[in-house]
């Protein structure tokens, strides 16, 4: 492996937004306006992102486990999603950001399906930043789904001759950099099966900072931090030191 401990800018950020319930019931409205609230801020942050160089922002949209949410709170999730695709999609590509849904998307609804395929081929070519939406997404599923393809591509093959690095190429998330780090709103300090595999050696950020409040100043935060960390991959100190120079 590399160690790319040098760099103090993270190649690839992942967020959990967690919060957004608490932040409405906090004014008294329904948590319905914290997810659209919450939901408002994304692009700001897309934006912010690619302007300080950030190449893979991949955010937790929907969990396999969110569908046990009451109905209501799920539809909007997906009414949110929708809407991102229909409204924010085109003045995010202008500003060259590609787009690319993880998830089990056979899940929802066939409408749903279709504007995720147009928006993903609309911004394909697109180089500026990658903003990786994960929707009804699970490490452990990711995972599974890996080994399965894996063994549908090479069904002469035994498990022995499986490695790493070809089960990554087989992740939701193949061709892309590991997490470098992962931030988590809203006070909780746990991954949540969010990208177990991809995040192994991402370092881990977390803030009480509700998500619908978290802004540009708050991901600087959290960037400056992770310039302060000394990410080793399992080296020493004394390894580190001389790998880094
Ligand atoms: C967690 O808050 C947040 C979610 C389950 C959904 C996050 C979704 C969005 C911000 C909108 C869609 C995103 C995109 C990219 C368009 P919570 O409800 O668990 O908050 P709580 O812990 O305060 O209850």
């Amino acid at each position: 492996m590399t160690v790319q401990a040098t760099a103090t800018l993270p190649q690839h950020i992942a967020i959990i937004m967690d919060g957004n319930g608490r932040w409405a019931q906090q004014r008294h409205l329904p948590r319905t306006v914290g997810h659209a609230k919450g939901s408002s801020g994304v692009r700001g942050l897309v934006e912010h992102c690619a302007k300080l160089g950030v190449k893979y922002l991949t955010l937790f949209a929907f969990s396999t486990e969110n569908w046990n949410r009451p109905a209501d709170e799920v539809s909007t999730l997906m009414g949110l999603f929708v809407q991102y695709l229909e409204k924010e999609m085109s003045s995010l590509a202008a500003a060259g950001v590609q787009l690319k849904v993880i998830g089990d998307v056979a899940g929802f609804a066939p409408e749903l399906q279709t504007r995720i395929q147009a928006a993903e081929k609309a911004t394909q070519h697109n180089q500026t930043i990658t903003l990786v939406v994960a929707a009804n997404y699970g490490g452990q599923w990711d995972v599974v789904q890996a080994v399965k393809n894996w063994q549908a591509a090479h069904p002469e093959a035994s498990a022995d001759q499986l490695t790493q690095a070809q089960l990554a190429q087989y992740l939701s998330t193949a061709g892309m950099p590991d997490v470098d780090l992962l931030i988590r709103t809203g006070g909780e300090q746990r991954i949540s099966n969010f990208l177990l595999w991809q995040s192994a050696y991402a370092e881990l950020y977390f803030t009480d900072v509700l998500w619908p409040d978290f802004d540009r100043v708050q991901l600087e935060k959290a960037i400056y931090w992770y310039g302060q960390r000394q990410r080793r991959f399992g080296l020493t100190s004394d390894q580190f030191l001389k790998a880094a120079v």
